[in-house]
């Protein structure tokens, strides 16, 4: 089911494949086996072409804790600063490991990644739309704190235009029967049209507002996410929607009891510190979370178990 698979968007899998993945997670954290040798012998390479703290250091922790050695590709002192390409780069890595997580800015590296590798290939986060391993961990911690992703309203914030994670965890969330989702964002972040066509052409209800605080009371997740600077092609276009939603502990406190507020990390100013005490904080949890649910995935896609 998951054996030497390559994982480029969340919708490569179907909810079977993903309850697996839970499952395992569960085992793991759990330690209902002892996974420290399970991948003796191993070698994972991470290329990350974008910044990135969780995502990176996440899979290399989960590949070291079950046992693998890992490669980095160290972009800036590789010989792509010499001018060497993408492509030629991710041949090497096939060359040396059994597993390459890659990270771009651009759309579609993670697949061409994989044409060109033999080995499996994890999309770490290419471009605007995917980042399917966040979005797993993200449902994971749903699963985890609520016991359930069905029947559950969500509310997603931000930039849902730009924001991988954002578009990813909404894909994600198609995969299950959930009651309503809020698509809360200033009108230029808005979902790009194919994604809001999966999202409708699924019968999800769904609402889309630019007011947080009618949106804040009915719903038990709030996703919030960055706006990402750094995508948009006219920072004219970011300065006129900088700043605009902040998520406090005084805006939450109108909401439902038991609501989890998660964000992918990392934040900037859209989610005030003043929610990090709360009973609402989900994300330092979710961002934990990334450690067992990158373990079973590997282990998963290189027939550990
Ligand atoms: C996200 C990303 O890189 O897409 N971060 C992450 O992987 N946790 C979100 C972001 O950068 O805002």
């Amino acid at each position: 089911m998951w054996k030497f698979r390559d994982v480029i968007s969340i919708l490569d899998f179907n909810r079977e494949d993903l309850e697996h993945l839970f499952s395992m997670t569960d085992r793991i954290l759990e330690r209902l086996f002892d996974v420290g040798s399970l991948l003796d012998g191993k070698i994972v390479a991470t290329a990350f072409i974008e910044p990135s703290t969780r995502t990176r250091l996440s899979f290399e922790t989960a590949a070291k804790r079950l046992g693998a050695e890992v490669i980095n590709l160290e972009p800036h002192i590789s010989s792509m600063a010499k001018g060497e390409s993408l492509t030629d780069t991710l041949r090497m890595l096939d060359d040396y490991a059994d597993l390459i997580v890659i990270r771009s800015p651009y759309e579609g590296s993670a697949k061409h990644a994989a044409d060109v590798c033999e080995h499996p290939v994890i999309n770490g986060g290419d471009g605007t739309q995917h980042h399917p391993t966040q979005a797993m961990i993200d449902l994971y911690t749903v699963r985890r704190l609520k016991g359930r992703i069905d029947g559950l309203e969500f509310g997603v914030v931000g930039d849902l235009k730009y924001g991988r994670a954002a578009a990813s965890f909404l894909y994600g969330l198609t995969r299950f029967n959930v009651k309503r989702i809020w698509l809360i964002s200033p009108e230029p972040l808005s979902p790009r049209p194919e994604l809001m066509d999966r999202l409708k052409s699924l019968g999800v209800d769904i609402m889309k507002t630019e007011n947080l605080e009618e949106a804040v009371e009915g719903v038990d997740i709030l996703y919030v996410t960055r706006i990402q600077k750094e995508r948009f092609p006219d920072p004219a276009e970011y300065e006129k929607v900088r700043g605009s939603y902040v998520i406090t502990r005084k805006i939450i406190s109108r909401a439902r009891e038991g609501l989890k507020v998660l964000h992918p990390l990392p934040r900037v100013d859209e989610l005030s510190h003043d929610v990090d005490d709360t009973p609402y904080q989900a994300y330092f949890i979710q961002a934990k979370f990334g450690v067992p649910v990158r373990m079973a995935l590997i282990s998963l896609i290189l027939g550990a178990f």
